[in-house]
């Protein structure tokens, strides 16, 4: 019997393939996550947000070991997190590069201490209650203290791109 197929496709390499390419097909919000060094604001796009059990009302975000932005959560327990609404994919863009001045020419204002951007779909203010390991990403608990949202359109990400949701009756 040959078996070399049901190896390769059992093998861990071709799992983390395939497990990447599934990943990228689901739809996920999209946010800057924020924190405030002194007087400095930083922001990193972050699609691994979700929210936890409403009792306490906490969210996750995931974040790469690698990031700027979890080397200062670390330092100051806090961080915001700014859902993006659909016509903002351009900030998206922007706090997906690296470095110190993604915030020239952005509106944005302090909140509770945070950096919250204009006219964003969700704020969402949190004192980081654990960073918890996950692999090459560390997961940050955020114990929600504040929260404001608009009923607008979401920004999502899928299959590489961005978009928004509609709903059945849009068919
Ligand atoms: C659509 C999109 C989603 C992203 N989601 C995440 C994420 O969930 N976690 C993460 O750590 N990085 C994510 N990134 C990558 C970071 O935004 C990027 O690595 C950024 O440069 C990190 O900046 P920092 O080192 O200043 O924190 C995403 C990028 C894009 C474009």
């Amino acid at each position: 019997m040959d078996t070399s197929k049901e190896h390769v496709v059992g093998s861990p390499a071709t799992l983390a393939v395939r497990f990447r390419q599934a990943m990228a097909t689901l739809c996920t919000p999209v946010t800057v996550v924020t924190g405030m060094d002194g007087d400095r604001p930083h922001g990193t796009t972050v699609s691994a947000f979700g929210s936890l059990p409403m009792d306490p009302t906490m969210v996750t975000v995931a974040l790469d070991r690698g990031s700027a932005l979890l080397a200062m959560v670390r330092r100051t327990r806090r961080f915001g997190v700014n859902v993006l609404g659909s016509d903002q994919s351009d900030l998206a863009l922007r706090f997906a590069r690296k470095g110190t001045d993604k915030f020239v020419g952005v509106e944005w204002h302090a909140a509770e201490g945070l950096p919250r951007l204009t006219g964003t779909q969700t704020w969402l203010s949190c004192d980081a209650a654990e960073l918890v390991d996950g692999g090459d990403h560390v997961i940050a608990l955020g114990l929600v203290t504040e929260i404001d949202t608009v009923p607008t359109s979401p920004l999502t990400y899928c299959a590489r791109s961005f978009g928004t949701h509609l709903d059945h009756e849009h068919d």
